[in-house]
């Protein structure tokens, strides 16, 4: 995903994508950040998120995405907005959270460094699955307690590949 040393100086910034920016990616930025927190890294990375849509713009997390994330000590702070094709010049790492936005950020990258730089989250995921997080926006809070967890587990995988390339004090 990147050769280059990840230093303060360099940090690794990472945007997470989804359709409507209220539930998914939101939620796998909460909780991106929430792990960088705890370890400490948060020179290291940069981390958002964006919508493919431009349906819910300006809205905060879903009100469910919140109550589940709440309940594990984490804050969804964010304000949806729509993914520009720009934004890839300001990310090293694009993550789509299924594959209909996978394919949308596919037709809004130029060229095959900004292609590499699109990953699904799911890649990452010891239990992939079909490789997609499944929408919870039409269903109840257990879609949204699955996609937390779900967030969460490849969010640590995410992480534990990234700090590799964080170089070792010596
Ligand atoms: P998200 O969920 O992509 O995880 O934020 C959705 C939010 C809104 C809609 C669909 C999915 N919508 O159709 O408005």
């Amino acid at each position: 995903m990147t050769d280059s040393p990840i230093t303060s100086d360099n940090p690794f910034n990472i945007c997470f994508v989804c359709l409507g920016n209220i539930c998914r990616s939101p939620t796998a930025e909460g909780v991106f950040q929430h792990l960088v927190n705890q370890q400490g890294l948060q020179s290291y990375f940069y981390i958002d998120s964006a919508g493919t849509s431009a349906y819910h713009i300006g809205e905060p997390a879903n009100s469910k995405s919140q109550q589940i994330a709440n309940r594990k000590g984490i804050e969804l702070k964010s304000r949806a907005r729509r993914f520009e094709s720009s934004d890839f010049n300001n990310f090293d790492l694009v993550i789509a959270m299924d594959d209909e936005n996978y394919q949308n950020l596919k037709m809004l990258a130029n060229g095959n460094n900004q292609l590499s730089k699109i990953k699904k989250l799911r890649e990452f995921d010891p239990t992939p699955g079909d490789g997609n997080v499944p929408d919870p926006y039409y269903g109840g809070i257990d879609g949204f307690e699955n996609v937390f967890n779900i967030v969460y587990r490849s969010s640590e995988s995410l992480l534990n590949s990234l700090k590799n390339n964080i170089p070792q004090e010596s």
